[in-house]
């Protein structure tokens, strides 16, 4: 049978663009470490409880003389623990910073209308640190597909003057 060299030419083409994309799929995998933007440490998602996460909200410490909030979070099927079934409370004009982290799956934490947004991912702790700059109520939620309910995990961030 023959087929004319402008078909071989494009055949050619796309098996060596399907290789191609397998390629950089196993590149992905192999060679890079799945990581979250501003990754502050690894911990075992199996035992939380041990860690500060095992009793997660806000604390207040002080810092070099001022006064600054630490929320720890953990991300769960299908709920901000806290977020969810209450607010997280923090003041307006301090330093906060959050720690948050997931026992079963893949999950987004997502400050509706900011740029506050990381990837929660169970082994790792991802961290950032804002200041509110005023009193209000912001909306989260997750923006990574982690199981049927996730179109309905959301939870609140309450500024409070
Ligand atoms: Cu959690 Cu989507």
């Amino acid at each position: 049978m023959h087929i004319h060299k402008f078909e071989q030419f494009w055949i050619k083409l796309s098996y060596g663009l399907i290789a191609f994309f397998i390629a950089t799929v196993i590149y992905g995998f192999v060679a890079m470490d799945l990581k979250v933007i501003g990754d502050s440490g690894t911990i075992d998602p199996q035992n939380l409880q041990d860690t500060p996460f095992g009793n997660p909200g806000v604390r207040e410490i002080i810092k070099n003389g001022e006064t600054e909030y630490e929320v720890y979070v953990q991300t769960i099927q299908f709920s901000f623990v806290p977020g969810t079934a209450q607010p997280i409370e923090v003041p307006a004009n301090h330093r906060v910073t959050f720690y948050i982290t997931s026992p079963d799956v893949l999950h987004g934490f997502d400050v509706v209308g900011t740029n506050l947004n990381t990837m929660t991912i169970p082994g790792q702790i991802s961290k950032f640190t804002t200041i509110f700059p005023e009193a209000r109520e912001y909306g989260i939620v997750c923006n990574e597909y982690c199981g049927p309910a996730h179109h309905v995990m959301e939870g609140k961030i309450n500024v409070v003057p």
